[in-house]
């Protein structure tokens, strides 16, 4: 039986943190509602993105967060993502990170860094579980994908709600090429494309997706998402596809998800 004093704690506020290629962002998140409680803060990624430097950042980030008064307890764990595939706690892929990542225990460098237990999830794993819990994949039964489009492009598989870790849909090859160097966002403005050239790889991107996979439905985050009307119409698909319902707060806000599922603090 769970007791009184178990009970209170489901579903407590936890940190959140979301490490990108360019900023580390951070929060405190209300994981009843799915929303941060308060303003998120953020620092820019240190570059080179080492791990001692990234380290000492997210330490920056946490000890900003505790100051607040409805900060979690200092003992409380911490979600964290990383762009990257994140297997037990070890980086394995560093598409757009600082090398020196690979094959290090993410979980044990930030736990030993800030003196509290930190688990640390694919950045697009974290925004899909948020968009599944509390966004636009609430209650969809079957496969989700969520496609952030951004620096990279990141995926989450989700099933009936619950998350396939580490699919890396961005690295599928299409037409000879690794799929998010030709329509990630930041793809589209390096080859200064229109809405309506991005649109033609997009399709080309997501039926290739919708013909392997045959999802329920398509959300799509990351920064670009702000802007689904200029994308979206233009697209032909059999699946519904939408943009995110979280926005810039989904990783944040799935790390938090995550490390309160590990630790048996959400409902
Ligand atoms: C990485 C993914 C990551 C995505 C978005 C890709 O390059 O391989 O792991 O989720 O970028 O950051």
């Amino acid at each position: 039986m769970v007791n009184k004093d178990e009970k209170s704690k489901k579903n407590a506020p936890l940190i959140g943190i979301d490490i990108g290629g360019t900023g580390i962002k951070g929060g405190i998140v209300d994981l009843k509602r799915g929303k941060l409680a308060g303003d998120r803060f953020r620092v820019p990624t240190p570059q080179p993105s080492t791990p001692e430097a990234v380290a000492e950042a997210v330490a920056h980030v946490v000890e900003e967060l505790s100051k607040r008064p409805d900060a979690p307890s200092a003992h409380s764990p911490i979600g964290v993502t990383f762009p990257g595939i994140i297997q037990h706690g070890v980086v394995h892929s560093t598409a757009n990170v600082d090398n020196a990542w690979l094959g290090l225990d993410i979980d044990g460098l930030l736990t030993a860094r800030l003196g509290r237990p930190v688990e640390v999830i694919n950045d697009a794993d974290a925004a899909g579980l948020a968009e599944a819990r509390y966004g636009a994949g609430e209650g969809v039964k079957g496969t989700v994908l969520v496609i952030t489009l951004g620096t990279g492009i990141g995926s989450a598989f989700i099933f009936d709600g619950k998350l396939v870790p580490n699919a890396e849909l961005g690295h599928l090859e299409i037409d000879g090429f690794d799929a998010e160097s030709k329509a990630s966002a930041v793809a589209r403005e390096r080859d200064g494309l229109s809405w309506e050239e991005y649109s033609v790889l997009l399709q080309r991107y997501f039926s290739h997706v919708e013909f392997l996979f045959s999802p329920e439905l398509f959300i799509v985050g990351g920064g670009i998402s702000k802007r689904a009307d200029e994308y979206l119409p233009r697209l032909k698909l059999r699946t519904p596809i939408v943009p995110a319902e979280l926005k810039n707060d989904a990783g944040i806000v799935g790390a938090a998800i995550e490390i309160a599922l590990k630790h048996k603090l959400a409902k």
